[in-house]
């Protein structure tokens, strides 16, 4: 598992609006790592839909939610995180209160098993349509694999497009980082309960989405 600061920072921000019987979705379960955050985070009575293509990939995360004794709070998703829509029940449309895209390639397994920019900006589409009103959409970008830093121009052109009176986007990236650069992209929808909930909330960078 890449534990890298973009993560932690998205974990961090995503917490904000996260909590007991919410809604969350891991568009890319991989590990599993990030579903185990968001379902710690839901508990006890929540729900978290987790997406990943490979089934290797669900396979892990199943695994790691069982032996945390959170599984009970996943819903599994053998397919592309761009089926978002038909995949969530109708109930759970404008309910999501976050969601998490952890982008490129599962790691230890198959590197050549990537997300692609295509696919990425149909499911960030469908997020916004799913997406409570107080909720927020992380997306962090890995640049160092074939294909990666083309997806992140992506996506930071898919942010930058967001109309401003409805919706804000920021990015977060360690900018001294020697190597390939790892890029975190928040989204969340402008509303006066955001703008409160951003205004008491104890993480600085939040006025910076206000
Ligand atoms: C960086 S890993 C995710 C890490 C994971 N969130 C964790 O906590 O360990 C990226 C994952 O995206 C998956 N993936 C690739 N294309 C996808 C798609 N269109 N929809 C959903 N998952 C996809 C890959 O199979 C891989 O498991």
């Amino acid at each position: 598992m890449r534990t890298t600061a973009a993560l932690t920072f998205a974990h961090r921000l995503l917490a904000r609006t996260l909590g007991p019987g919410r809604v969350a979705v891991d568009a890319t379960a991989g590990n599993g790592n990030d579903a185990l955050a968001l379902a710690g985070l839901v508990a006890p009575d929540g729900m978290v839909h987790c997406f990943d293509i490979q089934a290797e990939a669900l396979e892990k995360t199943r695994k790691r939610l069982e032996a945390a004794g959170l599984g009970h709070l996943v819903r599994y998703h053998a397919a592309g995180h761009e089926d978002l829509l038909s995949c969530l029940p109708p109930a759970h449309h404008g309910r999501v209160a976050a969601l998490v895209f952890n982008l490129g390639f599962l790691p230890g397994g198959d590197d050549t098993v990537v997300t692609r920019p295509e696919t990425t900006l149909a499911a960030l589409d469908a997020a916004t349509a799913v997406l409570a009103p107080d909720g927020s959409i992380a997306v962090v970008c890995y640049t160092g694999h074939p294909g990666g830093a083309a997806e992140a121009a992506a996506v930071a052109a898919w942010c930058a497009n967001l109309p401003f009176e409805a919706w804000r986007a920021a990015r977060y990236e360690l900018v001294n980082k020697p190597g390939s650069p790892i890029i975190a992209f928040f989204v969340e929808r402008r509303t006066e309960a955001s703008k409160t909930a951003m205004r008491s909330s104890g993480i600085d960078v939040h006025s910076l989405l206000l």
